[in-house]
């Protein structure tokens, strides 16, 4: 048997190499480190407990595996290919410091319930920083919403100019969706919670160990009542990469509509010197290159998720390789989402600024004011479809002569309804239009002002 060897005597020849690199998960689950050291301290306190190995054992198996942590964070564990993967690197390491005792670690477990522990610590401690990302971004959202209350800007639907809004409902339509992800995340970390330690391979374990006891001191909020579950579940990962992969939807659309705010047709934003880049050959650009990657990094996190669909649709009970996929997808998918959240919130806070002067030119100079005609002539006793029809005719004919509607004269108005007087002109002033649309929810300054408080409560949730 040379050193290398993890299998039992039942094996005479040693794994081809090239296999032994395709088999091997130690270039990416060494991320997993720490959390296998956690796992691995509440086990060996199991087995004391249990009294499957003894109280000094279980010293020293906890004193090597927490100097294999201080070895790590020094830079001085880097195990390679024939250590397979991170929980043989462990091993091996700790029966290297600790000698007979390490090779006691493994008893009443398989590495199927500790890769599944490793996982869900690994994925706790993301999702809560993930989450506090969010609240960093919906604080930013929160400022500039306050700054920005009686500031305007055009409304769309189907990028059709639609009806002026203050710029602020527009902020915060992003800072409830942001809430929601956060509500998201808090219930993938309840199904995340669940200790999986001690399912075994597969069928549990014929030693005496308190799942419970383990759970305890993992933090875990309760035990797999089934083993087969336990090894081979992998919902949360799949309900994490769905969670993540809206916070990017929401990322995205935001991003595109930075981008096309920063546009020159548009010019809504200008981005700053701190978050935008130049061209390598045209020396009048500055591009929108962060929203754009976001944009396009969302991309990456669909396809971990559907990836992952994939991986399981057809997996038998209970433990099968195909799972060691699992990590790249959720590490990339960690990886990218935090990216992004980091630099959306960096981009919100200094790397755009919103042209007033500009906005205030763009609400005034369209016809978006038109539902406030037909609003008008309905308060007046006008039906509102027959109202509808006339100020479409009064579009048309304005559209037509070159005309916007606050430059029809009163006597055009009166042509066009009897009932219209000279309040219309207040009635159709950009400014009083967001301010009327004070239905709950709605874009009238004293909603939003309403809004904002909801939203300072809001963002304690936790
Ligand atoms: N590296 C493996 C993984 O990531 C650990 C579990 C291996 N279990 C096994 N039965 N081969 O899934």
């Amino acid at each position: 048997m040379t050193e290398k060897k993890t299998w039992s005597d039942r094996f005479e020849a040693s794994l081809h190499p090239a296999i032994a690199r395709f088999n091997a998960s130690i270039g990416f689950d060494i991320e997993l480190i720490e959390h296998d050291l956690t796992g691995s301290i509440a086990h060996a306190k199991g087995l004391a407990k249990a009294e499957i190995i003894s109280d000094l054992e279980a010293q020293s198996i906890i004193s090597g595996l927490e100097q294999i942590r201080s070895e790590y964070k020094a830079g001085q564990f880097n195990p390679g290919i024939d250590e397979e993967d991170v929980h043989f690197a462990v091993e091996k390491r700790l029966t290297a410091i600790v000698g007979d005792a390490g090779k006691k670690l493994h008893t009443a477990r398989s590495r199927n319930d500790q890769v599944g522990t490793d996982i869900r610590l690994y994925l706790r401690d993301r999702i809560t920083e993930i989450s506090a990302q969010l609240k960093a971004f919906q604080q930013v959202l929160l400022e500039l919403a306050t700054d920005n209350i009686e500031t305007l800007i055009p409304g769309y639907t189907h990028l059709q100019r639609a009806q002026p809004l203050s710029l602020a409902h527009h902020l915060l339509a992003y800072f409830e969706m942001a809430q929601r992800d956060r509500e998201r995340l808090a219930d993938v970390y309840k199904r995340t919670n669940i200790s999986p330690l001690g399912c075994g391979a597969l069928a549990g374990t014929t030693f005496p160990i308190d799942r419970h006891y383990t759970a305890s001191l993992l933090n875990f909020d309760g035990v797999y009542g089934n083993s087969l579950d336990g090894v081979s579940d992998r919902d949360f990962a799949i309900e994490f990469l769905s969670a993540s992969s809206l916070i990017l939807v929401h990322l995205s659309r935001l991003s595109e509509e930075i981008i096309i705010w920063a546009s020159q047709e548009f010019s809504f934003v200008t981005l700053t010197d701190r978050c935008a880049t130049g061209s390598s050959i045209m020396p009048q650009k500055k591009n929108p290159d962060v929203p754009e990657l976001i944009r396009g990094k969302t991309g990456r996190v669909f396809g971990h998720l559907q990836g992952m669909l994939v991986l399981m649709k057809g997996l038998p009970l209970a433990y099968n390789k195909d799972l060691q996929e699992d990590k790249e997808a959720i590490f990339d998918s960690v990886t990218t989402v935090k990216a992004c959240l980091e630099a959306m919130t960096i981009l919100l806070a200094e790397g755009i600024e919103f042209r007033k002067a500009r906005l205030d030119l763009a609400v005034a100079e369209d016809f978006s004011n038109a539902t406030d005609v037909a609003d008008y002539l309905a308060t007046k006793g006008v039906p509102f479809r027959e109202a509808y029809n006339l100020v479409g005719k009064v579009v048309k004919t304005s559209l037509a002569a070159g005309k916007l509607l606050k430059d029809l004269t009163l006597a055009e108005w009166q042509a066009l309804h009897p009932a219209i007087e000279a309040d219309i002109y207040t009635a159709i002033a950009p400014k009083n239009v967001v301010a009327a649309r004070n239905s709950y929810g709605g874009t009238g300054f004293a909603r939003v002002k309403e809004a904002i408080e909801r939203a300072k409560k809001a963002i304690d949730i936790d």
